[in-house]
């Protein structure tokens, strides 16, 4: 194999193994419903969502709440699974992304 080639596939990490990375732009319903489940049912259920008034008044407060919870249960979500957690609840209850 030419040199070059041998250097650009190191550079790539290989043909075709940056495709993952795209799908980390679109959220996740069903990872972020998966967390949600997994973690933060034990003391409240879905309805809490649904109380008026709210706690949250926009999704950055909904992202803000849901980065508090996940590190006071000590979970280590990255920044997709909160981003799938929010998107999730976003979509199923707060409504504030049209
Ligand atoms: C230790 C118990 C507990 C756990 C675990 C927990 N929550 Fe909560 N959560 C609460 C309580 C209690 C409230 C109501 C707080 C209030 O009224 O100030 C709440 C409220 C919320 C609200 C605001 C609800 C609203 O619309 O007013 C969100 C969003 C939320 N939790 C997300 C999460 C997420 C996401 C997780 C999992 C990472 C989680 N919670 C885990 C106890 C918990």
């Amino acid at each position: 194999m030419p040199r070059y080639i041998a250097i650009l596939l190191l550079a790539t990490g290989g043909l075709g193994i940056a495709a993952p990375g795209w799908s980390a732009d679109v959220p996740d319903l069903e990872r972020g419903r998966a967390l949600y489940e997994n973690h933060c049912v034990v003391c409240h259920t879905p309805k809490v969502h649904r109380r008026v008034p709210a706690l949250p008044l926009g999704i950055d407060d909904l992202r803000f709440i849901v980065t508090l919870w996940a590190s006071q249960q000590g979970l280590r979500w990255n920044r997709d699974e909160i981003e799938d957690v929010v998107f999730y609840l976003d979509r199923t209850h707060y409504r504030f992304v049209k």
